[in-house]
């Protein structure tokens, strides 16, 4: 029997139980010995490494997160501890590894490759879809509906008080999740990295709607631009002239049972990693554009930027700038 281990590593994504629970049952359909390393690379390099059974995923498909953990390790930088996390995975024959992870992950998953020879497969998981190479990354679908429910909350709010609601998503460099979340509440306004804004050339058209009957605003900001949002805040109350409030809605957006798109996407994401490996695939990552699976070498995924695609940047920019 051959013998393949899951992890997960960095910020979890909702998605990650369900391609857990597929990896299991598709490893096993293979004729290979399933195994998890517990608490991401942390957990590899301190050998917290179990065989995988069906009990182990029985009723996990709909919790977010993920059951074996995740890390963000600083340990796995240095060749030491990927010695150390490598001889792990051989003392017990296992020679391919499945990481579910960001850009970040699969930095470390390239030099562990290239240093070690353990096959390894990454999947690309993280809810800010900045993943280069491919145009989805698990988690973002589920991200996207907790955000939903958020602002369609403070909108009631918003509108009872007449007030502006400021509120933040996650996404660290990346407006993916904020330009989405914008186009598909209704917001009024949007700021992210990837597109200029100014404020003073804003303001009046925010006037505008006010003296036209607007009551309230709805402005969606990217967590990249956070070291602007007291600013922006309070330049809604000073210049625009309405009562305003920040909301950050953080790790929220990283939670949530994972939607319908997301489960689909894990079982197709885990199945196409474990064929790659069984199939001599050494060091890929499986990525998904235009309905269509394929594999890129993981040192192309992991060191090239990832960009927003042109066409949500252009149907986006008139709501980024309020000039049409
Ligand atoms: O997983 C991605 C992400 O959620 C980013 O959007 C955010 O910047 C970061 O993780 C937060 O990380 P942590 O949970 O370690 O604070």
């Amino acid at each position: 029997m051959r013998s393949i281990a899951i992890v997960c590593s960095g910020g979890d994504a909702s998605g990650m139980n369900p391609a857990l629970k597929r990896f299991v049952e598709y490893a096993i359909a293979n004729a290979c010995t399933p195994y998890f390393v517990y608490d991401g690379y942390e957990g590899l390099i301190d050998d917290r490494i179990g065989e995988a059974h069906y009990r182990d995923v029985s009723g996990i498909l709909n919790k977010g997160g993920t059951v074996i953990g995740s890390s963000r390790s600083e340990r796995f930088m240095l060749p030491k501890y990927r010695t150390q996390a490598a001889l792990n995975l051989k003392k017990r024959h296992i020679h391919m590894l499945v990481v579910l992870g960001g850009d970040g992950s699969f930095r470390g998953m390239d030099t562990f490759y290239k240093e070690h020879r353990i096959a390894c497969c990454g999947i690309p998981a993280t809810i800010d879809n900045d993943i280069f190479g491919t145009a989805y990354t698990l988690g973002v679908d589920t991200a996207l509906g907790m955000i939903r429910t958020a602002i369609d909350a403070i909108r009631d709010t918003a509108a009872s008080l007449n007030r502006a609601f400021v509120i933040e998503t996650m996404g660290r460099e990346c407006g993916y999740l904020a330009l989405v979340s914008a186009l598909t509440s209704g917001a009024e306004l949007c700021l992210v990295p990837e597109i200029p804004y100014d404020l003073q050339r804003i303001t009046p058209r925010l006037k505008q709607q006010l003296q036209e009957g607007r009551h309230y605003f709805i402005i969606i900001i990217s967590e990249g631009i956070a070291h602007d949002r007291e600013a922006i805040a309070t330049w809604l109350s000073n210049d625009v002239g309405i009562e305003t409030r920040l909301n950050v809605l953080g790790h929220l957006q990283r939670g949530g049972n994972p939607s319908v798109y997301d489960r689909l996407m894990a079982y197709r994401f885990v199945t196409y990693a474990i064929d790659a490996l069984l199939n001599g695939n050494n060091n890929s990552v499986v990525c998904y554009n235009d309905h269509t699976f394929s594999y890129r070498n993981v040192h192309d995924v992991a060191t090239t930027p990832a960009t927003v695609e042109a066409e949500l940047l252009r149907l986006a920019t008139p709501l980024c700038t309020l000039e049409h």
